[in-house]
């Protein structure tokens, strides 16, 4: 049992429980009651409940007329969902390089990209680190261009005290099991100020239609469950709790971590609150690392061992040595345990195990 559930679990049960009782399994209240309590959190006026975020993506760029001949700036550094939605609209995917310090899109070459075919700007807030907003809505505003945030990983997260997914044209979250905000299968959302965008992502996951028999435009079937909204709702309130002990965590790790000169720690720009989706550090020999940890019984993540650039999928015309930032930070990172319910104890444990690593060898890696 999974700490989120065992902490709410007589809530969540009953909540499953009334879904259960009611049948609205489908478009049940409990999505539109989700959908105004995550607009409320985020500081929109829409929300619309999705199946996935690699739809809401995939949607919300239909919206906003994305299409074949248009190009989409984004990031080489994130999960090959956010491009998918690019490619499956038929855009091309422009991809740029990491600021090494905090592992986001680097803004220099977002605006020496743009181009007159540039319809999209989608920046990733990897990790629940932000982007750096102030300057990317400079450069949207200066060139005209809208922002379509990826939320996936920041729920919650915050720039100059707004949550992200409130300053672009639209945002899109996801609710897959392990995100901050995370329920018991696949979910997402779309969060917008734009009426239209809204309405039309709303027909489209639903066969293209807001009422029963007339269908409007041609759509497909990605809408919210209703149990996975009854769960997100019980979860949605003790959101910001957890995102706080992620914080916890990461302080712990920054403070603890910065003794040991083998390991670069990750950064975020000022005047944001960053939310640890994952506490991504650079260490030396990071593969001895890893195994070593997995001795200890520590886990490790790679996020990601390979850019999008160089994956089959989405290479398109990009090779290696394009991105280096990205390709150098791919080869070093290493995603070291942070979750909601993690305690300040146990971040001290992992921390004095990759300080005994490094005590121990070295000889291996001082290269
Ligand atoms: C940055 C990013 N964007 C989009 C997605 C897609 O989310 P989903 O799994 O809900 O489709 C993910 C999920 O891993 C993600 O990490």
């Amino acid at each position: 049992m999974g700490p989120q559930y065992t902490e709410l679990k007589a809530e969540t049960d009953a909540a499953i429980a009334e879904v259960i009782r009611t049948t609205a399994f489908i478009n049940g209240k409990q999505v539109g009651e989700f959908e105004k309590a995550l607009a409320e959190s985020v500081g929109t006026k829409y929300c619309v409940g999705v199946a996935n975020a690699t739809s809401a993506l995939w949607a919300t760029m239909k919206a906003l007329g994305i299409g074949p001949g248009d190009e989409v700036i984004t990031t080489t550094h994130t999960a090959v969902c956010t491009t998918e939605a690019i490619a499956l609209n038929g855009a091309k995917i422009v991809f740029c390089d990491i600021d090494p310090r905090t592992y986001q899109i680097d803004l220099d070459q977002v605006e020496a990209k743009i181009t007159a075919r540039t319809k999209l700007i989608l920046p990733v807030h990897l990790y629940g680190i932000p982007v750096n907003m102030p300057r990317l809505l400079e450069i949207s505003r200066k060139h005209n261009i809208p922002i379509l945030e990826d939320c996936a990983q920041a729920q919650g997260a915050e720039v100059g005290g707004k949550r992200v997914g409130s300053m672009g044209i639209a945002a899109c979250y996801s609710f897959f099991p392990s995100k901050n905000l995370g329920g018991m299968g696949d979910g997402g959302a779309m969060c917008t100020n734009d009426e239209k965008s809204a309405k039309f992502v709303r027909m489209f996951c639903n066969h293209g239609r807001l009422d029963k028999f007339n269908h409007e435009i041609a759509g497909c079937n990605e809408r919210l469950d209703t149990l996975q909204a009854a769960i997100l709702n019980v979860r949605l309130k003790r959101l910001d709790a957890w995102n706080a002990q992620r914080r916890r965590v990461a302080t712990i790790y920054s403070e603890a971590l910065s003794e040991v000169p083998q390991v670069v720690l990750p950064q975020a720009y000022p005047d944001t609150t960053p939310v640890w989706h994952l506490y991504v550090i650079r260490a030396k020999d990071r593969d001895g690392l890893a195994a070593y940890l997995k001795e200890q019984g520590i886990g490790t993540g790679l996020h990601y061992p390979l850019p999008l650039h160089l994956q089959p999928s989405m290479a398109f015309d990009y090779r290696k040595g394009d991105f280096p930032e990205a390709e150098k930070a791919c080869s070093e990172m290493l995603s070291i345990p942070m979750y909601g319910h993690m305690t300040e104890d146990q971040a001290l444990e992992v921390s004095k195990a990759v300080a005994a690593y490094y005590a121990k060898s070295p000889a291996t890696v001082s290269a």
